[in-house]
């Protein structure tokens, strides 16, 4: 009797872990099990200093609505349509690339690897990891905007698609950051690369 109710003990604590949680999910009508355990991570997404290639869209569109929010803040000191100095850009997108992109990490979404953080996939169910390794990921790619574009170029197309008005606008802005900014394009497809690289050659 004592080893039964041993092993039945045992047999909870395997299935009760926490790590594997199944969630009902019921909001639309459509009743499903989700399961809710963190991503499985490879050697890579754990110990790279870099951002995983697989992950760089994601990281993009993530760094371009950072950037809008930086510069429309930057601006809310004037009362009109007056533009950010050469000077107070540079600060902008440097406190962008330097913030600690807290909450930003990686989760699972429907099988794929996705980024995941205040603004972006928030709204997907799933656990993420952020912290670790991930805040110097974000600093280092953020880094390659100014450097491959220049900080006064990433504010011309944020002016020129008036990204500060509303959500279409902003998605113009990072449309053009992550699909047409040169090699740091990183959602842009990849047959697109290949072309402009042959011409370069
Ligand atoms: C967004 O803002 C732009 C620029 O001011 C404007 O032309 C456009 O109609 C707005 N779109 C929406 C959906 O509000």
């Amino acid at each position: 009797m004592r080893s039964l109710i041993l092993s039945l003990l045992l047999c909870l604590c395997v299935t009760i872990q926490p790590s594997e949680q199944k969630i009902e999910q019921a909001n639309d009508g459509s009743s499903g099990t989700i399961s809710m355990s963190p991503p499985n991570l490879n050697d890579e997404e754990t110990e790279s200093v870099h951002m995983p290639s697989y992950l760089k869209c994601d990281a993009c569109q993530i760094i371009a609505n950072l950037f809008i929010k930086g510069f429309a803040n930057a601006e809310k000191k004037f009362k009109d349509d007056k533009m950010l100095t050469e000077s107070e850009v540079i600060n902008v997108v440097d406190s962008v690339c330097n913030s600690q992109f807290e909450g930003y990490g990686i989760t699972e979404i429907e099988g794929r690897k996705r980024l995941k953080g205040p603004d972006f996939n928030f709204d997907v169910p799933g656990i993420s990891q952020s912290g670790g390794k991930w805040p110097f990921r974000f600093h280092q790619i953020c880094l390659e905007y100014p450097g491959a574009v220049s900080e006064w170029i990433i504010y011309v197309w944020y002016r020129k698609h008036e990204a500060r008005y509303n959500d279409t606008q902003k998605q113009l802005f990072v449309k053009w950051m992550c699909e047409e900014a040169e090699e740091v394009a990183y959602c842009a497809p990849k047959k697109k690369k290949k072309a402009s690289k042959k011409k370069e050659l």
